[in-house]
């Protein structure tokens, strides 16, 4: 790994085109969408997607992006709602994303032709909401988790591969109680407590991390994820600056390899 990698540009967008096209990522514990109406919009892998639950309680995940003029729908990170009516010139979806109408002078020429928002592959597993752009390959498969606590959301500002390197290289190989599931997820499970990690990938130096709580209350988990922040944001000036460790362990190593091969691969 070059110190480039974890500052610049190009690299994230090699990234968005390879792994963040083709993997499944997860977007959100499922209980934060559990009402119909509820939505949750934000960006994976510089990837715009709204979760929503439409009147039947159905979840979906949509591109959030207008069919008028590209634009996003949805501009606020969550809520309630009957429909989706965008706030650039007011070009409205129901909650499966099927055009509904538009203010006259923006009419769509032939309100006939098929204007929903595209509807992306989705899946369910521990809780958990994913989706993929492309066709993934394998299922997520988190296994059975406690029954949900809640999610803490904190903003770091790096790159996500500094936010993964630093919880995996926590652990300097697999154990019964700590699990990496690539590319965007670990699990860390101590009794009757499993912790999610779930690193989302916004710029490629804007990482948000969502600790999705299983079997106790997230909010005892606060000073743990503020440490995360601190570490991995000193971890990003090193990177940037051009220290870049060693592979340490076995699970940082697997990572990288992974990396490596993902994107050359496909480019
Ligand atoms: S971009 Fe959405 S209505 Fe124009």
């Amino acid at each position: 790994m070059k110190s480039e990698d974890y500052a610049q540009g190009d690299a994230f967008q090699a990234e968005k085109r390879t792994i963040f096209s083709t993997e499944w990522l997860p977007l959100c514990a499922e209980r934060q969408v559990a009402n119909a109406g509820d939505f949750l919009s934000t960006t994976v892998g510089g990837w715009g997607v709204v979760a929503v639950r439409d009147k039947a309680g159905d979840l979906r995940v949509l591109r959030n992006a207008c069919r008028h003029q590209n634009m996003p729908v949805v501009g606020t990170p969550s809520g309630n709602c009957e429909s989706l009516r965008c706030r650039f010139h007011g070009w409205t979806y129901d909650l499966a994303g099927k055009f509904v109408a538009a203010p006259p002078p923006v009419a769509p020429p032939d309100p006939k032709a098929d204007l929903s928002l595209q509807s992306l592959a989705s899946a369910r597993d521990g809780g958990l909401l994913f989706f993929s752009i492309g066709r993934p390959r394998s299922a997520p498969s988190l296994g059975a988790l406690p029954a949900y606590g809640g999610t803490l959301s904190t903003d770091i500002a790096g790159n996500w591969k500094v936010v993964v390197e630093h919880l995996l290289g926590e652990r300097r190989e697999a154990s019964a109680d700590f699990a990496w599931h690539w590319p965007l997820l670990a699990v860390r499970r101590a009794g009757t407590l499993a912790i999610v990690e779930q690193i989302m990938p916004q710029t490629f130096l804007r990482t948000r991390l969502l600790t999705h709580v299983f079997g106790g209350a997230a909010d005892l988990h606060k000073p743990a994820a503020a440490t995360i922040k601190l570490v991995c944001e000193r971890l990003q000036a090193d990177r940037a600056a051009g220290t870049i460790p060693e592979n340490d362990g076995v699970l940082l190593a697997e990572f990288r390899r992974r990396l490596r091969q993902d994107v050359q691969l496909a480019l």
